[in-house]
């Protein structure tokens, strides 16, 4: 069998590192390096008992602040056990540092990468995440682009010819993390209602880095109608702390919150208020629009179709976001713009080119 290293080390990587590696592993000998970059339980343990992943075969416990800091310890230590694994592929997942790291060390050794979630662009290089993957996509023997907006962007930087449109692989993770989810424990766990409540997360740099933006933007989503609960990334938490007195009545913060928790409190809210890029197109899937408190988005299609809107918070008078929220209406369709049984047909194209 030939043998694929398999990169991940944030939590939106876990989640679709799941399927991967099980479709994976009928055909190749997969081994997992976690870089180490989310070490909180909450963060990756519980997501990889959850998913039921596989243990890392190598951590390398990499937790470093600040970007030269963590992607250059990543990469001394990536290739040191890339060296010592010899893989025949290299597989990278989505857009943050561990993915850079891992495409970047492995180029340098001439292993062939893989970049699953390749193509997306939000046109704003002041995201870390649009510098990881417009390299990660350079660097890459095969992109695999999840929707027609990312082949269209692969194509226009001249990278046609190892680009393949397969699908979003977080439709198989989303299929796997609901199956496993009781919807009434959840919402009894947090004593919600269905529909009578929103979901907000929030851990971009430039929403949460700064306490003045970060006050002001929970201070707009106090004139919400309904309740907020609030699961806090620890980015966003060591910020919190300091505002705990000036969070409004209306939002209620708790820990992070596990894979299926995640799916069943998207899919029972009235709507999904966030600045992820994931859970722009979890809530699509499961029919829950969604606000999206950026200036711009790599999800172009969620906003086509009507069920993402964009609301950048620093540019929002002050009530122009809840007044967007309090009156926003379904629209009539929802196009299944993602695909379907991504992780086979990725394994179908890995078995044919290697
Ligand atoms: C990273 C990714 C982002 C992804 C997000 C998902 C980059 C540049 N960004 O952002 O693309 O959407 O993960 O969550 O790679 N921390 C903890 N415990 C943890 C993890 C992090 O306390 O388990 C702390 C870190 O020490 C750091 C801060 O949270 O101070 C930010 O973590 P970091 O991994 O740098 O970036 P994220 O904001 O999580």
């Amino acid at each position: 069998m030939k043998k694929i290293v398999s990169i991940v080390g944030a939590r939106p990587q876990f989640i679709k590192l799941a399927p991967f590696s099980k479709a994976v592993r009928q055909h190749f000998n997969e081994v997992i390096i976690h870089t180490g970059q989310h070490y909180d339980s909450v963060m990756s343990q519980q997501f990889f008992k959850e998913l039921e992943i596989p243990d890392p075969d190598h951590n390398l416990g990499i937790k470093a602040l600040g970007h030269a800091l963590q992607t250059g310890q990543m990469l001394m230590a990536l290739e040191e056990t890339l060296i010592k694994e010899d893989p025949h592929v290299v597989v990278v997942f989505g857009d943050t540092n561990s993915t850079l790291a891992g495409a970047l060390s492995a180029a340098k050794l001439n292993i062939p990468v893989v970049h699953v979630e390749a193509g997306l662009r939000s046109s704003n290089k002041t995201m870390p995440e649009e510098i990881n993957r417009i390299l990660t996509d350079k660097l890459s023997s095969l992109c695999f682009a999840p929707v027609e907006s990312a082949m269209e962007s692969l194509k226009k930087e001249g990278l046609k010819d190892t680009s393949l449109l397969t699908g979003d692989i977080m439709v198989d993770s989303l299929a796997m993390g609901l199956a496993k989810a009781d919807e009434n424990a959840v919402l009894n766990k947090f004593e919600l209602s269905v529909k009578d409540y929103y979901l907000l997360t929030l851990h971009r740099p430039y929403n949460v880095d700064e306490s003045v933006s970060l006050k002001q933007m929970l201070e707009k989503l106090g004139g919400l109608k309904k309740e907020l609960l609030f699961p806090v990334h620890p980015r966003t938490a060591k910020l919190l702390d300091h505002l705990k007195a000036l969070i409004p009545p209306n939002i209620r913060t708790v820990e992070p919150v596990s894979f299926a928790e995640s799916l069943v409190l998207q899919k029972n809210a009235t709507a999904c208020i966030t600045d992820s890029g994931g859970m722009q197109k979890e809530s699509y899937i499961l029919g829950t629009p969604v606000f999206t408190l950026r200036t711009e988005t790599e999800w172009k299609e969620t906003i086509e179709t009507g069920w993402n809107t964009l609301l950048a918070p620093a540019l929002t008078p002050q009530n122009m976001i809840s007044d967007t929220i309090n009156s926003y209406q379904l629209p009539q369709n929802r196009p299944a713009i993602f695909g379907k049984a991504v992780a086979a047909a990725m394994v179908n194209h890995l078995l044919a080119r290697f």
